[in-house]
């Protein structure tokens, strides 16, 4: 199948939105907010949908991941919808063997250690998703002017569950990989980075607005070290995006030392953890790239002075940055009540209006 580069116009009142406008750093009426994990995890309404139907499956029924995505929307009144996927999917859809066991994570059957191992990671075609395609363009005209944020997971954040074989807490085998055969390494992390491209490009041929690329995981490394052996593959993913003009987000955990080289990796919007202030942020990565975050998952738990109190920090953080999208700085824990959430998108519109 061809790969699609491009998408259709825009209509004015989607890339007119607070979101997308935050995303190209121009002034908004509000900062945007969106949260990520919404979709799933703390919703009642997705827990009785996905009643029976094991999670990789629900992420290959169009009509439950059009259902799930629009959930929080019409739950929270966020500013934008992220897609209702995992980022092991499209590694499934190559054929790998893995499962997503609950309160675990990805477990692969088969770890990645050897160059044999590389046969299996052949690139991903659309027609190997046509679920996505078909989400994609049923949301878009559902959404109208709330855009849709397409994701994929990053090389290195991918090749620490295949090389791993499920969550690790050091990625011990994935950097034996890395400092001990950089050859293989870079083979691994080309294929996925194909695998990431073309996942998100199927996307954005559908419609998303702007993509996410998650490396969470990508704070396990020394900046010399990111920049030396992953900074360059993810590049390569965000690369091949720019021709369709959407903007690109750039996430990770524990990043602050890697702030910079995430955004010169090719990102428009850095999304940062609850571990650096915004402020602070913004001025590693540069007045070139906005911020995405940053509050503490863990606030939500808290009585509603102490969130309140939260978020005006977060927004008072944001302001000095040259574009804020609100977010919190890792997922939503599953334990969040969901009318907390409701109330954080609220106050974040109230305190952050501007006139026009
Ligand atoms: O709302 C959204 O953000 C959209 C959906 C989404 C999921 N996974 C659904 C999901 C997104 C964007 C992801 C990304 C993802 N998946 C990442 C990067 C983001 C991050 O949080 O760092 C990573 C590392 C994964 C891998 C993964 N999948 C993990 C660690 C887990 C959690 C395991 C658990 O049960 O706690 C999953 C499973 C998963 N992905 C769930 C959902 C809703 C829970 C599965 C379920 O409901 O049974």
């Amino acid at each position: 199948a061809e790969q699609v580069t491009g998408r259709a116009p825009v209509p004015a009142e989607l890339a007119d939105g607070p979101f997308l406008r935050a995303c190209r750093r121009e002034s908004v009426s509000h900062t945007p907010v969106w949260f990520m994990r919404q979709a799933g995890r703390s919703l009642p309404e997705y827990r009785k949908v996905r009643e029976g139907i094991g999670m990789l499956d629900s992420c290959r029924r169009a009509d439950l991941v059009t259902e799930i995505t629009l959930q929080p929307i019409r739950r929270h009144g966020v500013d934008a919808a992220i897609f209702f996927s995992d980022i092991v999917v499209p590694l499934i859809a190559v054929g790998v063997g893995l499962d997503i066991v609950a309160g675990v994570g990805p477990v692969v059957d088969e770890p990645f250690r050897t160059e044999a191992d590389l046969e299996r990671l052949r690139p991903l075609e659309p027609d190997d998703v046509p679920y996505v395609t078909e989400a994609v363009g049923a949301l878009v005209g559902e959404l109208g002017p709330i855009p849709l944020i397409g994701f994929a997971g990053a090389p290195f954040t991918l090749a620490s569950y295949l090389v791993e074989g499920g969550p690790s807490r050091t990625h011990a085998r994935t950097k034996a990989l890395m400092y001990g055969n950089p050859g293989l390494w870079n083979a691994l992390c080309g294929r996925l980075a194909g695998i990431s491209s073309a996942f998100l490009q199927v996307q954005v041929a559908a419609g998303a607005s702007a993509v996410q690329l998650f490396d969470s995981w990508a704070g396990a490394l020394s900046e010399a070290d990111y920049r030396r052996y992953v900074q360059p593959h993810s590049a390569r993913v965000l690369a091949d995006l720019a021709p369709t003009g959407v903007p690109k987000i750039h996430f990770g955990v524990g990043t602050a030392e890697l702030l910079g080289a995430m955004g010169e990796a090719g990102a428009d919007v850095v999304g940062v953890d609850w571990r650096t202030p915004l402020a602070a942020a913004s001025a590693r990565i540069g007045r070139d790239r906005a911020v995405q975050g940053n509050l503490d998952p863990a606030v939500l738990l808290s009585e509603p002075s102490v969130v309140a109190e939260h978020v005006e920090r977060v927004l008072a953080d944001g302001a000095s940055a040259p574009g804020h999208i609100f977010n919190l700085g890792h997922g939503v824990l599953p334990e969040t009540d969901p009318d907390v959430l409701t109330r954080v998108v609220e106050l974040v519109h109230e305190r952050s209006a501007r006139p026009a």
